[in-house]
């Protein structure tokens, strides 16, 4: 949860007269900040790089503010990789993780220049088939058991990502025979982890693979250690602290490579910790109803912000301008859904809030705009960034009925070149 919002009641009562709520606005400075100390906290590796997790962001802005720090982009589709084009991240500078993948996948990925990451032995004749063999080829390792994951990812032998270990050498090794110039191998085996020595742990566990695969005769130039890092999204959880975590796996790279002359690059492809904590959903108090609870009607829902819905989760919510008044309500702030899973938070105390006051919903920058969705006709909202120099501007529009009928073009009644009548068309049929 952060402590202090980067903007005020007036600054979001402005916006709000030009964008409507519900929106999104991200800080750049937050951003930019977490960036330039990951970067600092690995500066011991020189081929250190970001892969930013799209699929926590995926819009171009953002893409390209990353791009501007250094980072390149983990895609896991053909649009994803279409989207890092578009916003000038090319080549090498992609990595392609994905899982069941498809023919014409491989073929976007290979045409981009994208570095691929095999989820399965079997992919690698479907790439082949696909594409052909590219130059640098990864391989996702899945170990059966890992004792530094949580409870989010489960156990390593109930997941379906990665290869085993036999598999994981015998893709090695046919990639080598098939002539790949350049070797990496990737993990993921936690989820919004706040333990400093889960990335340490990793290392030890791939680390310890490079070495054994050195016997081999393969040699690895990167190691990934992807995703996985969290956020404290409760008010009493400790954020992780990334030159901790820098010092720990530069510590068993010390002790497992450079002591045994092997140097080769970590990545990493993060994206909750990247944008997460600088990300609000803004969302207006439309509607105040008392039956057997208190309940708080903001005009967001779980289309817009599905992470409550969907996996429980608790997001801080501000009532901006009564940062510091009692929190002697205990409400639930509910969206519009007819889902009674469409709660923003449940049992919350919070300060007694009146029609059009402005909730913030807080550590939503990553995995929330990306998982909205439509049910109920709802459209979904606009993306705003609060640029270093306080000005604000608009890196997504909110959809519109037209945006929503789109896919309908089929059907003559819902052809684009063909709106309602004037006289009949409701003021929402526009592009405005
Ligand atoms: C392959 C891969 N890389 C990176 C990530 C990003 O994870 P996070 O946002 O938790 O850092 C994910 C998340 O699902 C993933 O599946």
């Amino acid at each position: 949860m952060t402590n202090q919002l980067p903007f005020t009641l007036e600054q979001a009562q402005a916006w709000r007269e030009k964008y409507p709520t519900p929106f999104y606005i991200y800080d750049e400075a937050g951003i930019k900040k977490c960036v330039t100390d990951l970067y600092k906290a690995f500066s011991w590796n020189p081929g250190f790089k970001e892969y930013f997790a799209v699929k926590a962001a995926p819009t171009p802005a953002i893409l390209r503010l990353l791009r501007s720090l250094g980072c390149g982009a983990d895609c896991s589709s053909a649009p994803e990789i279409e989207m890092c084009r578009r916003s000038g991240i090319t080549g090498h500078d992609i990595m392609f993780s994905s899982n069941e993948t498809r023919e014409e996948e491989y073929r976007a990925a290979f045409a981009a220049g994208a570095m691929i990451n095999l989820d399965d032995i079997t992919q690698l004749e479907i790439m082949e088939r696909a594409c052909g063999i590219p130059d640098t080829v990864c391989c996702r390792y899945n170990p059966g058991t890992f004792a530094n994951t949580n409870d989010i990812m489960g156990h390593q032998y109930d997941s379906k990502f990665g290869m085993t270990r036999p598999q994981l050498f015998e893709a090695l090794r046919r990639l080598r025979e098939k002539g790949v110039k350049h070797l990496g191998i990737h993990s993921m085996l936690a989820s919004c982890s706040l333990d400093n020595g889960y990335y340490p742990a990793l290392a030890r566990e791939l680390f310890a693979l490079a070495l054994e695969l050195r016997k081999d005769g393969i040699t690895l130039d990167f190691i990934d250690l992807s995703g996985g890092l969290g956020i404290p999204y409760l008010p009493w959880e400790r954020a992780v602290d990334i030159f901790t975590i820098g010092e720990g796996v530069h510590r068993v790279y010390h002790e497992m490579l450079r002591s045994n002359d092997i140097e080769l690059s970590i990545f990493m492809e993060m994206g909750r910790y990247i944008t997460g904590p600088y990300g609000y959903l803004l969302t207006t108090v439309i509607g105040k109803k008392h039956i057997y609870k208190e309940y708080v009607g903001v005009d967001a829902s779980a289309s817009d912000l599905m992470r409550p819905a969907m996996y429980g989760a608790y997001h801080h919510i501000t009532v901006l301008g009564k940062e510091f008044a009692a929190a002697d309500t205990t409400v639930d702030v509910v969206g519009s859904l007819c889902e009674n899973n469409d709660k923003f938070a449940v049992n919350r105390a919070l300060p007694a809030v009146d029609y059009g006051d402005i909730l913030v919903i807080q550590d939503a920058g990553a995995h929330g705009h990306a998982m909205g969705y439509n049910y109920n006709g709802r459209l979904r909202c606009a993306e705003l960034m609060l640029g270093e120099d306080g000005r604000v501007r608009m890196i997504r529009r909110a959809e519109t009925v037209r945006d929503y009928f789109a896919t309908l073009d089929v059907d003559p009644e819902f052809n684009p070149d063909r709106p309602a009548p004037a006289e009949t068309a409701p003021d929402w049929d526009t592009d405005a």
